[in-house]
């Protein structure tokens, strides 16, 4: 049913399901690209995450510099075995674009500090280029993905370990004044000296680890940071954890998604392994194929983005059942593209793990999870259904009266996902939603 909404009603069923990190980010006027200038990112609604770094050589998460308290210069003797014998950014990229996935993002740099470019401006050389690879990755990752017809997406975490300024920025101003200089300085060289970059990804800009993102602006001036980003690419989409506020919002992580139609962009990030690192953990679990369905179809029914992630061994490589998985997913992907890309929630709000709706031009699609509890369940559409069918296999057959309809669905083949298409006497009109900001609770 189409139904407009009052600030507080969305803000409560908000409240229960979807975890935004970064809310109450810098605002300016202008900054943020327009509804018609989000629809292609949007429209992609699958992505390719890839964290590789020199992390990926201990094998045990992008945080164990940290986590393990490993002094700077310990750790970044790693720099002289990045020396990968099987990097090769056009098999990520097959992989992705078999995956169905429109997209993909890559850790330019993560909080260790190394940059997998041949970066100018990066803190004491610190750069794939020069270690014993003298590789350039993020030149040959964006080639790939172009060349794939993918989105260019690239991380970058503003916040740098090897800083003691980052853990005492306010005592050690100069220091940490150095560290914002190379986030800009080598920001501006992913947006200048690659192509045409689709996506910017921003991870840390707290400060000290305490506090959020935005708490972290005085230091970093994401605005002045994003508008230079915008002068190499005004289309370019820019996530929310710069502490400017972003084109969109991030749900991070492996819980599940749940409760309406979010009335605002957003992404669900998460692992296609256990969640544990987002980093190469040898010996890691793998999603199943249909917790990844379910997981993409929660997203899409609720109107976001799913960004999966894979982190690549010390040699490049993909984990083999991470592939395998993904070429499963693929699977999927292709055979149902139409009741997946290009598609936007709706017109009805998801029931949880049962059924929830998105639609393209006069067509609907059900994502039915559970025909048992669906076949109870009345609808009411806004107009005339002209023909119905079941796409993963089946049969079904529709009554209506001018406002409500019962879909009764007659054999099925058994399907994780068992998608219904209706085709409409008219194009489907869009959930209205009023003019809705997100905060954190004070
Ligand atoms: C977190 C972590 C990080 C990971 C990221 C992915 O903020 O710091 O290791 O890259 O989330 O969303």
């Amino acid at each position: 049913m189409v139904k407009e909404m009052t600030g507080d009603e969305l803000k409560s069923m908000l409240k229960s399901n979807i975890h935004f990190k970064s809310l109450d980010g810098l605002k300016e006027p202008g900054l943020k690209l327009t509804d018609g200038q989000l629809e292609p990112w949007r429209a992609m609604k699958l992505g390719l995450f890839i964290h590789w770094g020199l992390y990926s050589i201990l094998g045990r998460g992008e945080w164990a510099m940290h986590n393990e308290k490993i002094p700077a210069e310990e750790y970044a003797k790693l720099k002289e075995q990045f020396n990968p014998k099987y990097f090769d950014a056009q098999e990520w990229a097959e992989t992705a674009r078999n995956a169905g996935m429109k997209y993909m993002v890559l850790t330019a740099r993560h909080h260790d500090g190394f940059a997998l470019w041949d970066s100018p401006g990066s803190y004491k050389n610190y750069t794939s280029m020069n270690s014993p690879a003298k590789l350039d990755v993020v030149d040959a990752y964006t080639r790939a993905c172009r060349e794939a017809g993918l989105a260019v997406g690239l991380y970058y975490s503003p916040m740098d370990w090897r800083f003691p300024g980052y853990f005492q920025p306010r005592e050690l101003l100069d220091n940490a004044l150095l560290m914002k200089k190379q986030c800009h300085d080598q920001v501006e060289e992913l947006v200048s000296k690659y192509g045409r970059i689709d996506i910017v990804w921003y991870d840390g800009s707290w400060l000290a680890h305490k506090g959020t993102d935005p708490d972290g602006a005085w230091l970093w001036d994401p605005i002045t940071l994003n508008k230079m980003v915008r002068k190499y690419n005004p289309q370019t989409v820019i996530n929310p954890r710069s502490g400017w506020e972003g084109d969109f919002f991030c749900d991070e992580g492996s819980h599940p998604v749940h409760g309406q139609i979010v009335p605002v962009p957003w992404e669900k990030n998460m692992c296609l392994g256990s969640g544990v690192s987002w980093g190469y953990l040898p010996g890691d679990t793998v999603m199943t194929l249909p917790e990844v369905i379910t997981m993409l179809v929660n997203v899409l029914t609720r109107d976001g983005n799913l960004l999966l992630n894979v982190g690549p061994d010390p040699e490049g490589r993909f984990p083999q059942e991470m592939v395998t998985r993904l070429n499963e997913l693929g699977e999927f992907t292709n055979k149902y593209a139409e009741s997946i890309f290009g598609t936007r929630a709706g017109p009805l709000q998801p029931v949880d793990d049962v059924f929830g709706t998105v639609y393209q031009d006069n067509k609907i699609y059900l994502h039915i999870l559970d025909p048992q509890a669906f076949a109870g369940i009345d609808l009411e559409i806004p107009g005339y259904i002209e023909a119905a069918d079941v796409l993963t296999g089946g049969s079904v057959t529709v009554e209506q009266t001018e406002d409500r309809q019962t879909i009764k669905l007659g054999k099925l083949k058994p399907a994780v996902d068992t998608i219904v298409r209706l085709e409409m006497r008219e194009a489907v009109k869009p959930l209205v939603f009023d003019k809705y900001e997100l905060h954190r609770s004070k």
